[in-house]
């Protein structure tokens, strides 16, 4: 049976592949998609949402949410994705239409028409639209059945600063509200994403697929490369979002625990890090299942797979 979800995202690169894996796999029901303002604007980003649905002949809505985060100036990242926020293909105005209803507000009536505990929600961007959700309408939790996030560093710390990941340190008091809303929260930080790297001989097997959306992932995967390869010395990027999606589709590919992750919104220093509580030594809820492991060749080979049937399709 396939589970139902909703994206919220910031199209990004790996946030518009972590779409495609979705729409190309029956594990998973999209019933829509929000975009929130984080990589690159929120006109960028619904934008950049409804381009993918375009290139894979979806025809998923798609909504704008917040365009900024709930107490603060939004930080972007085009020093990573582009002024397109998905440089790396050629940008086109999507026929995809843009829905009149906030995303915000889709959401809240979205999760309310649902069964209790029946509808996923995937975050791959700052958690602005669903502290807000929370928020605004706290009935929304009971039909929350997860939240599978990218987002958050232990180990690896941060990218952003040297304590926060990107997507926590852009809204943290949205972040706050989300890891303490009480229900089932699966989190791909830094210290997971950073195993499954774009490594050359993995884009090329993609655009060996030879079909538009396989073409379209390995341009972008080639443009994102560029800032985290010299960053890390690495031989590619990590391909964070597509990690939600994935541990999805094929969970034993990942290796996690529950622990209790909190977040940092006063300190100027260490704004956004994620406290993770790996080894138990608070009595702090265990209220995250803190992915940290991965096996990355496996990742790759689904993702090509999921690609592939593109071509079968056109
Ligand atoms: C996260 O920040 C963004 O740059 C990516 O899209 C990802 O969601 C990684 O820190
Ligand atoms: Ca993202």
């Amino acid at each position: 049976m396939s589970r139902k979800i909703i994206i919220d995202c910031d199209p990004g690169q790996d946030d518009a592949v972590a779409l495609l894996l979705a729409f190309a796999s029956p594990e998973v029901d999209v019933l829509g998609i929000a975009t929130v303002g984080g990589n690159v604007p929120l006109a960028l980003t619904h934008r950049n949402a409804r381009m993918m649905c375009d290139l894979a002949g979806c025809d998923v809505p798609v909504f704008a949410g917040c365009d900024k985060p709930m107490q603060r100036v939004l930080r972007t990242a085009e020093y990573i994705h582009g002024e397109t926020g998905i440089d790396g293909i050629d940008v086109f105005e999507p026929k995809a239409p843009l829905q009149p209803q906030h995303g915000v507000d889709f959401i809240i009536e979205t999760l309310l028409a649902a069964d209790d505990s029946s509808v996923t929600l995937v975050p791959t961007g700052p958690l602005t639209n669903i502290g807000t959700v929370i928020d605004r309408e706290p009935a929304v939790l009971p039909k929350i059945e997860r939240i599978v996030l990218m987002g958050g560093a232990m180990r690896e710390g941060g990218n952003r600063t040297p304590s926060a990941e990107f997507n926590i340190l852009v809204d943290p008091e949205a972040a706050d509200i989300v890891f303490r809303c009480g229900r089932p929260i699966t989190q791909m930080g830094l210290d997971v994403t950073h195993q499954v790297l774009s490594t050359k001989d993995r884009v090329e097997r993609i655009r060996a697929l030879d079909n538009p959306v396989a073409d379209a992932t390995a341009g972008m995967l080639g443009f994102f490369e560029r800032y985290d390869m010299s960053k890390y010395s690495a031989p590619g990027a990590p391909l964070h979002d597509p990690c939600t999606v994935a541990w999805l589709i094929k969970p034993e590919l990942f290796t996690g625990k529950d622990c209790n992750v909190a977040i940092e919104t006063r300190s100027d220093l260490t704004l956004g890090h994620t406290a993770v509580d790996f080894w138990h030594v608070t009595d702090r809820p265990k209220n995250v299942h803190w992915v940290y492991e991965v096996d990355s060749g496996g990742f790759y080979d689904l993702l090509t797979e999921r690609l592939a049937t593109y071509g079968e399709t056109a």
